[in-house]
C-alpha cells in the first residue's frame, strides 16, 4: 500500500496513537480526514497535518451515536469522493472488576469499540469496492488475544473485532480489501485516564505499566510502516508482547500468570 496521494481516515485522531499515526501519514503528503468528538484537539492535528504537506479536513464524529456516524460519512464523501484508507484508533477502556460494573457500562464499551467501529467499516466499504479496493485497519489490543483482569468488557469488545473483521477480510479478497488488526501492549497515551470505571466515571489515573509503555510517537511509525507493508496482524509494544506467544503455546503457564498479574 502507496499512501501518497490517498485519502485516509483515521478515527480517535484527536489523541495517542491516532493522533501519532494521523502526523505521520501526514509526511507521506495525501488527503487526511481527521475524527473523534473533540473538534478542537482535531484542529490542532489538521494545523501539524498540513504543515507537514498534506490536506486534511476535521470531521468530527462520535462512535457511540449511530446519526454522528451516518453525518459523518456524507461529510467526508463531500470532501473526497474515494476513500483509500480507514484506520479506526477511537476507543474506550475499561478500569474495573466485572463483578462490580453495571451492565450499563458494558454496553457503552461495546457501542464505541465495537459497534461504532463496524458501523462505520461497513458505509465506507461500498465506497472502496466501488473505488477498486482499499485498507481497513482495526485496533484491537493485546487483551483482545486473551483476557485481563480488570478489562473484562473491554477485552471482549476486543475480541469481537478478530472475529468480525476476519470474516469480512475473507468475504471481501476478492473485492481487494486489505484488512488489518493492529494489536498495541503498552503505549504511553491518555487510554487508562480516559477509562471508564464501574459506574461509567473517567477513572483519570495513569496506570503504572501505561506511563512506562512505549511512546505513542514511535507506535505510530511501527504502524504506518507495517500498514505500508499490508501485514494482517501488527503487534506493536515491547516485552508486554510475550504474554500472546505464552497464551497461545504455554496455555497453562498463562493461567498461572493472569491471576498473578498486576492490571494497572
Ligand atoms: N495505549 C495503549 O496502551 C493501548 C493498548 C491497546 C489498545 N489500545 C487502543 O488504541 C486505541 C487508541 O487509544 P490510545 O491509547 O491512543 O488512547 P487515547 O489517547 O485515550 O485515545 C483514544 C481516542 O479515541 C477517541 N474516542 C473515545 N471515545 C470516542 C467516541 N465515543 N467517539 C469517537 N472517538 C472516541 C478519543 O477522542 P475524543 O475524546 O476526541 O473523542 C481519542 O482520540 C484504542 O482503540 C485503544 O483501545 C491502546
Amino acid at each position: 500500500m502507496k499512501f501518497n496521494g490517498k485519502t485516509l481516515w483515521i478515527t480517535g485522531a484527536s489523541s495517542g496513537i491516532g493522533r501519532a499515526v494521523a502526523i505521520e501519514f501526514s509526511y507521506k503528503k495525501c488527503h487526511l480526514i481527521l475524527s473523534s468528538r473533540n473538534k478542537d484537539a482535531l484542529e490542532e492535528v489538521r494545523g501539524i497535518c498540513e504543515h507537514n504537506g498534506s490536506s486534511a479536513e476535521v470531521i468530527p464524529l462520535d462512535l457511540g451515536n449511530s446519526e454522528s456516524i451516518v453525518a459523518a460519512v456524507k461529510k467526508a464523501q463531500a470532501f473526497n469522493k474515494t476513500i483509500d484508507g480507514l484506520y479506526h484508533f477511537g476507543g474506550i477502556s475499561q478500569r474495573s472488576y466485572a463483578i462490580d460494573t453495571d451492565i450499563a457500562v458494558e454496553r457503552k464499551i461495546f457501542e464505541v469499540n465495537f459497534f461504532g467501529t463496524i458501523e462505520l467499516s461497513k458505509m465506507v466499504l461500498p465506497i472502496m469496492i466501488g473505488n477498486g479496493g482499499g485498507q481497513i485497519g482495526v485496533t484491537s489490543s493485546i487483551v483482545g488475544k486473551f483476557g485481563f483482569p480488570y478489562r473484562s468488557s473491554y477485552a471482549a469488545s476486543k475480541h469481537a473485532l478478530h472475529g468480525y473483521f476476519e470474516s469480512l477480510r475473507a468475504e471481501n479478497v476478492a473485492h481487494n480489501i486489505l484488512i488489518s488488526m493492529l494489536i498495541p501492549g503498552r503505549v504511553k497515551t491518555n487510554i487508562s485516564m480516559n477509562a471508564l470505571d464501574s459506574q461509567g466515571k473517567a477513572y483519570h489515573k495513569m496506570d503504572d505499566g501505561q506511563n512506562k509503555g512505549m511512546s505513542a510517537e514511535k507506535a505510530g511509525r511501527t504502524i504506518v510502516n507495517s500498514l505500508g507493508k499490508e501485514r494482517k496482524e501488527i503487534l506493536i509494544g515491547g516485552s508486554e508482547l510475550l504474554m500472546v506467544q505464552i497464551r497461545r503455546f504455554l496455555p497453562r503457564l498463562f493461567y498461572y500468570l493472569s491471576t498473578k498479574v498486576q492490571p494497572l
